[in-house]
């Protein structure tokens, strides 16, 4: 999500003269979009700032400046403490609020201009916006610009579910699903400009309802099937998804759409019924066992990833264990795991019972040891199938493209430069930890038309 948002300030500060920039050294603008999900991540704002500061001052003896921004979920959750620690900060803006960059970016240059007029460090304090606008900033915020076959497509944001450990549902806000016409209308931009690959966004995708053509509320499986039809878009995925949210259509929608990747990201955290209550996810261990049976059959090659917190608040041996148990009988091709990390504000933080360090190191150690295990041997057993994959990088040897299978496994190959951008039917003849080898089958076939003007 937040790679998508920056790629959206960078679309909204297009029209006033700003484009990317390779590195800080020499930019005119920096913002750190950042991110409060642990406690990790929102520490390395403070520490990049530090970076940044010495970077404006030498800018500034040499009589230019460099506008500093601060956006995303640290911005929104620490905005006053980031001005008060750093008060250099020319900008601080929330995830909801960035369609109003360049209003705010107007205003810096302004009190930036002033201050090296009069030969004075910038009065005041920087701009602070951390409001949730009535108004989406989807109506707001240009088409975005598209590079290469691949692109994100927001469709969902915000969340209303509340697990105890989680800031989302205070730095992102409520939900909020966009009218399906505009997902819609952006999805054929993108294809129009190359796109074949499209991935729908939303913290909470699956609890998509935006509003479609015929005035009723449309499921996330209903959305599919509409996005499914445009011609040209062979790869439809969708992330990140709840349990709780997979419904009948969505899962009928992955027997009948051939273009919706048989790949989930479904995060389950917790095999233990226990701490999945303590967590407020909605939902036993068994009954995301069902949910996962249910998607594999309405497609048996369909395969999982997930998201895990070990050393959640009470958590026993037992507990881990439980967590453990499901991993081998779910079976995940891939997955993130993340010791549990108290946030301010949220329930979980001032639960009794906080896990030792030292045990949150050892069971993340043993379940990142199982879920590896599982990751080698999927790919081992795609050695000798044939696969198609989207080759959208350069490899690292001349002659090499790279690319990525149905299931987000990167496989590079030999492969001419003319199929750059497009997906090419590989075999794969190796397989390592973490990604695939693969030769050349067949491109494409070329849709009617390009056989039309063929
Ligand atoms: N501590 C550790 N991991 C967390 N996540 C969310 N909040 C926390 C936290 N407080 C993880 C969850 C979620 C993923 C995006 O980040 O596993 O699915
Ligand atoms: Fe956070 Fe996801 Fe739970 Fe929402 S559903 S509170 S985003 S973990």
């Amino acid at each position: 999500m937040n790679v998508y948002d920056s790629g959206r300030m960078a679309d909204v500060l297009a029209p006033i003269g700003y484009a990317p920039a390779e590195a800080p050294d020499g930019a005119d603008m920096v913002i750190l979009n950042t991110c409060h999900i642990r406690e990790k991540a929102a520490e390395k704002v403070f520490s990049e700032l530090g970076r940044l500061r010495v970077l404006k001052d030498e800018k500034r003896a040499a009589g230019g400046d460099l506008l500093i921004a601060v956006a995303g979920c640290v911005a929104q959750a620490e905005g006053e403490e980031i001005l008060a620690r750093a008060p250099f900060v020319d900008i601080v803006l929330g995830p909801q609020a960035y369609h109003k960059l360049p209003e705010m970016v107007a205003q810096a240059e302004r009190a930036a201009a002033t201050a090296a007029a009069e030969g004075k460090p910038k009065a005041g304090r920087g701009i602070l916006d951390t409001d949730f606008p009535a108004e989406p900033k989807f109506d707001f915020l240009p088409a975005p610009s598209v590079s290469g076959p691949a692109a994100f497509l927001s469709i969902q944001e915000g969340c209303d579910k509340f697990c105890t450990f989680c800031v989302v549902p205070y730095t992102r806000g409520a939900e909020y699903s966009r009218p399906v016409a505009a997902i819609v209308a952006e999805a054929r931009q993108m294809v129009a400009a190359g796109v074949t690959e499209i991935t729908l966004l939303g913290q909470n995708v699956n609890a998509f309802h935006g509003e479609g053509a015929d005035g009723t509320e449309w499921g996330l499986g209903r959305l599919c099937r509409e996005l499914g039809a445009i011609d040209g878009l062979t790869r439809i995925r969708y992330t990140t998804s709840h349990p709780r949210d997979v419904d009948d259509d969505l899962v009928a929608a992955h027997r009948d759409v051939p273009a919706l990747m048989p790949f989930i990201h479904l995060p389950v955290q917790s095999g233990s019924d226990r701490i999945l209550r303590a967590m407020n996810r909605g939902h036993t261990a068994d009954q995301y066992r069902t949910i996962v049976d249910r998607l594999k059959g309405a497609r048996d090659d369909l395969a999982l990833s997930s998201d895990f917190i070990v050393g959640f608040p009470g958590e026993t041996d037992a507990d881990f264990a439980a967590t453990l148990k499901l991993v081998e009988d779910v079976g995940y091709i891939q997955a993130y795991s993340f010791k549990y990390s108290p946030r301010p504000g949220t329930p979980a933080a001032g639960m009794p019972n906080q896990v030792p360090e030292a045990v949150k190191d050892e069971r993340l150690a043993a379940l990142q040891a199982l879920l590896n295990n599982q990751q080698a041997a999927f790919n081992q057993s795609c050695i000798g199938r044939e696969m198609d994959v989207l080759l959208d990088r350069e490899g690292r040897h001349a002659g090499q493209l790279l690319g990525r299978s149905p299931y987000m496994q990167p496989v590079h190959a030999t492969a001419p430069a003319a199929l750059f951008g497009r997906v090419a039917r590989l075999r794969i003849v190796s397989a390592g930890p973490l990604s695939l080898g693969g030769e050349l089958v067949a491109a494409d076939p070329p849709s009617s038309s390009e056989r039309a003007c063929a």
